[in-house]
């Protein structure tokens, strides 16, 4: 099996927890178009959920299925949003934005009442930070921001080099709400929380792409079978 079987394994199952009548939030990247597909096929068959996108190209997505499609401002809360993540630890905390839409997944996470991360097992770590974290920053005074930002980090315990994302060509990256995104290789990032508190602090930071506390249940499909981690206080039946 490769990595794209194992996503839409985990995919599957996260399907199973939806149910007619509900608002999706739906992730970006490739695990969770997987998702969107397999989401696409059962409201060909009558599934009726109206979904909020995390960006435009999950909203192409979706809309080309015939997925009904909201904005937060329509449904403000949200009864599951199902994503994908870019590294998962033991403690449910995540590092997400491979994708560069790190901002809306969050607020869209944020204001859903049950979060669930798919992925395949190479996300799995046991610390965060082997993948750079992404931070989405304003352009306006980007050197200024640098700075603090490696200042607030080394005083969080990070250090490493940080990348403004590239996009077509030698142009920036530039996220759906107009940002730049800095990716941040900081290596073992041992305080999450530490660091999202100080990054929190930065005028110009928009968002860090370090989830903590957001997720629910993760479903991690590999070559051992599926892993299901569960946060403390999640109320989802594990039925996977
Ligand atoms: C996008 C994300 C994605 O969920 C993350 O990058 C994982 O993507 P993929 O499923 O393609 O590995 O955070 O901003």
């Amino acid at each position: 099996m490769s990595a794209d079987d194992w996503k839409r394994q985990a995919a599957e199952q996260a399907l199973i927890h939806v149910r007619s009548g509900m608002k999706l939030g739906l992730g970006t990247g490739s695990t969770a178009a997987k998702f969107v597909q397999l989401l696409g096929e059962k409201v060909r068959d009558g599934l009726d959920v109206v979904c909020v996108p995390t960006s435009e190209a999950t909203r192409a997505q979706a809309a080309s299925l015939g997925i009904k499609l909201a904005t937060l401002d329509d449904h403000p809360l949200l009864d599951l949003t199902v994503d994908g993540a870019d590294e998962i630890d033991e403690e449910l905390r995540l590092i997400k934005g491979g994708g560069g839409a790190l901002l809306r997944e969050k607020i869209v996470a944020v204001a859903s009442n049950r979060v669930i991360i798919i992925a395949d097992h190479s996300k799995r770590v046991d610390t965060l930070g082997a993948f750079a974290l992404p931070i989405e920053v304003v352009p306006f005074g980007l050197k200024s921001t640098l700075g603090l930002i490696s200042d607030m980090a080394a005083d969080a315990g990070c250090t490493g080099s940080m990348t403004l994302r590239k996009g077509a060509g030698t142009q920036p990256f530039i996220s759906d709400n107009g940002n730049y995104i800095l990716d941040c290789a900081f290596g073992n990032i041992d305080d999450p929380e530490s660091l999202e508190d100080a990054l929190k602090l930065i005028p110009g930071v928009v968002e860090s792409g370090l989830f903590i506390g957001i997720a629910d249940l993760a479903i991690i499909a590999g070559p051992m079978g599926i892993e299901v981690l569960s946060s403390e206080d999640s109320e989802f039946e594990l039925d996977v």
